[in-house]
Parts: structure tokens; C-alpha cells; sequence
């Protein structure tokens, strides 16, 4: 296998806590060879922090500087993944990328343009279809053991948990809660289920109470602060997708909302049903008995173990568990919350 070379743009939290320490475990089978942020102490603090030889203050300049980098890896805010992106493909890199796909539906489709025209490998690291429970549940499923599945229920909704920084700033987030945490619940439910053809969405969002709990009871260290004070996004959201074969998904997200912090997954199929948070199957036993099960999954660093199936995917030309047009169709079906939420009322995707 060959040893790959990567560069990583955006040196902030998500990087620090997840993708360099993923890749210092890697380094038999990867080389950070570079880094960049539009902030260079950023860049030049993670460099010498990770014993990485370089570093750079913009995409260009470390593609520029840097032509034998194999893959770019995107751990900026939504608004640059676009233009990170873009920048990496039309330098012929492979590029895996953070959640959400983009800011908007218009930049995500820049994006597979991008990727589709250059022919480079894109993989969007969607950390909870990397974790141990998500590939059991897929192994159970090609078992055939759910049947048929027609109908989920997912939530991710924390009671409080507003971010700071530019996480309520429309013009650099993209959206609230269901761009940063709902992408997750419902980009593995639509996964678990099979990925059906969304056929429409009907959703709200509100933006009551999140303003006045803004002071975060998180605290991403690494984010901006200078733009505290906007909060121009929804603080909960709830939606009901229609997919092709009268299937249907439920799903709800918050960052601050007076009720419990919830984070599942429930898929309900013709011979069995499934909880995600923990693995439960629910079933008829043989003799008529219907009951749950408890499986045990061994945990795995999901953050760890999608870079790790990127790379692989490089040296085999597999293709990712999470490639592009997955990521453009949840990244249109969360547009379709806030067209839905707009016009209060059913909406096409
Ligand atoms: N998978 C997960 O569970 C998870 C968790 C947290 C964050 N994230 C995602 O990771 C991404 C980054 O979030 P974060 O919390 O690390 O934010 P952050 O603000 O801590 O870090 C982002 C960094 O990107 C830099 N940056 C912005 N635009 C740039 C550009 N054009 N070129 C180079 N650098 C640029 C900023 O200066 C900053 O240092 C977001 O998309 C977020 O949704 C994912």
C-alpha cells in the first residue's frame, strides 16, 4: 500500500480534537505533510504542535507549494468548504471533508461539479456512519433481518448546547442545529434505511429561546468569538420526509430546547425494528414472542476509523461509505427544512 501524503485545512477544534490525533495513530500509512488556516498562528501552532514540516495560510498556497499531496482534508467552517474544496479538485486532489456538506445547496453542488469534472475521490465524514453500532446495524440489515424497513424516527436534541462562534451566523453555519448536529441523525437514518429517493419534506423551525441561552454551555475553544453576539439561525427543527415507496422518516434537532437531550435512531422494519443508541432489535421470536435483544458493539474511534476507510478507499478505488451524491442528497434534504419551514408547507426535494 502506498504511503499517502495529506495536507488538512482549517486548524480549529474539530481538527485538534479528532484529525490530528487520528493521524499521529496513522503514520504508517499517512504523512500530514502540511497545513493551513486563514489564521496562520493557527497554522504555524498546530505545525509545531504536530511535528508537521509545513504550513500555510490559505488552500492555494499549500497546493501551490505542496504538488505531490495526494488528498486535502476540509476541517474549516461550512461557508469555506466550498472553496477549499473546489481549490483542492481542480488541483487533481482527493479531498474527504467535514459535515455539513456545505453552507448551502448551491455550494454543494459546486462542489460535486468540482469533484465529478476533476475525477477526484470525495468522502464527507459524517463521524456516526463510521461508529461500531452504525456498521454493525448495516451488517444486520444485509442479513435481511429487518425485512423491509418503511419507517425511522431520529432525533439529535440537546436540552442546552447552543455553540459559540460562528456556529449562529448564518453567513458562515449555513443553518443552526440541523446543519451542525440534525446532519448526523438524519444523514445514518436515511443510510440505515437505504438511502430511498427523498420524494418531499414537510418541517419547521423555530428560533425562540436559543438567543437568550446563547451564553453557550459548550465551549468549542478553538471557534471565533469576535462574532458572538449574531445569532440569525434556528434554534430546533422539526421535519417529516416522504421517500419513494411510501417510506417515511421523523426527525428532530436542537441546540436548546426545554425537554431531554436525545440522540437515536429507530428503524422499523416488516420483520424486525431497530434502536441505535444503543443497538436493541426488536422481533417476534420463533415461537410468536415478541421481545428486544441488546447487541453488543465493540466501540471504535469513528474519527479515527473514517480517515482510516478514506485512505483505504485511495489505494483500492473503492468507493467511500459516504461518498458525494449521498452527501447532495442529505444536503437536499436539510435545504428542504428550511424551504419547508419558509413556506409552512410541504415542499418538494
Ligand atoms: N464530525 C463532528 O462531530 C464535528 C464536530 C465539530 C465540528 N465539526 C465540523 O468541523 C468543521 C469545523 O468546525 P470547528 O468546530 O473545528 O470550527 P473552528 O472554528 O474551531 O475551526 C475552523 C477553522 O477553519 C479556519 N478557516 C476558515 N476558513 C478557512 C479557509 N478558507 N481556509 C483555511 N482555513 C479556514 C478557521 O480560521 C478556523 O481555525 C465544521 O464544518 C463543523 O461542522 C464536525
Amino acid at each position: 500500500m502506498k504511503k499517502l501524503k495529506v495536507g488538512l485545512v482549517g486548524c480549529g477544534s474539530i481538527a485538534g480534537y479528532a484529525h490530528f490525533p487520528s493521524y499521529e495513530r496513522m503514520k504508517d500509512i499517512v504523512d500530514l505533510v502540511a497545513v493551513a488556516d486563514i489564521v496562520p498562528e493557527k497554522a504555524k501552532a498546530a505545525a509545531e504542535k504536530y511535528g508537521v514540516p509545513h504550513w500555510y495560510d490559505s488552500v492555494e498556497a499549500l497546493l501551490a507549494a505542496e504538488p505531490d499531496v495526494d488528498y486535502i482534508d476540509v476541517c474549516t467552517w461550512p461557508a469555506a468548504h466550498a472553496p477549499v474544496a473546489i481549490a483542492a479538485a481542480k488541483a487533481g486532489k482527493h479531498v474527504i471533508c467535514e459535515k455539513p456538506l456545505a453552507a448551502t445547496l448551491e455550494q454543494g453542488l459546486a462542489i460535486e461539479k468540482a469533484v465529478r469534472e476533476a475525477g477526484v475521490q470525495f468522502m464527507l465524514a459524517v463521524c456516526t456512519r463510521y461508529e461500531g453500532q452504525s456498521q454493525k446495524f448495516i451488517e444486520l440489515r444485509d442479513q435481511g433481518i429487518f425485512g423491509d424497513i418503511y419507517f425511522a424516527k431520529t432525533a439529535y436534541v440537546r436540552s442546552r448546547g447552543v455553540p459559540g462562534g460562528w456556529f449562529t451566523n448564518k453567513a458562515i453555519a449555513g443553518g443552526g442545529p440541523v446543519l451542525d448536529v440534525g446532519v448526523h441523525a438524519i444523514d445514518r437514518t436515511w443510510y440505515f434505511m437505504g438511502r430511498p429517493k427523498p420524494i418531499s419534506v414537510t418541517a419547521e423551525i423555530s428560533s425562540r429561546i436559543g438567543k437568550y441561552n446563547g451564553e453557550s454551555t459548550f465551549t468549542w475553544d478553538a471557534a471565533e468569538k469576535n462574532d458572538k453576539e449574531i445569532f440569525d439561525v434556528e434554534d430546533s427543527a422539526c421535519a417529516l420526509f416522504r421517500f419513494e415507496g411510501g417510506k417515511s422518516m421523523i426527525a428532530e434537532t436542537s441546540w436548546t430546547i426545554n425537554g431531554r437531550d436525545e440522540n437515536y435512531s429507530t428503524i422499523y422494519g416488516t420483520k424486525a425494528g431497530c434502536d441505535f443508541h444503543p443497538l436493541t432489535i426488536y422481533a417476534q421470536d420463533e415461537n410468536g414472542k415478541f421481545g428486544k435483544t441488546a447487541i453488543e458493539v465493540e466501540g471504535v474511534d469513528s474519527y479515527e476509523w473514517e480517515i482510516r476507510h478514506f485512505i483505504d478507499c485511495l489505494n483500492t478505488g473503492k468507493k467511500p461509505i459516504s461518498p458525494i451524491e449521498d452527501a447532495v442528497t442529505v444536503q437536499r434534504m436539510l435545504d428542504g427544512i428550511y424551504r419547508s419551514a419558509e413556506a409552512h408547507a410541504e415542499v418538494k426535494i
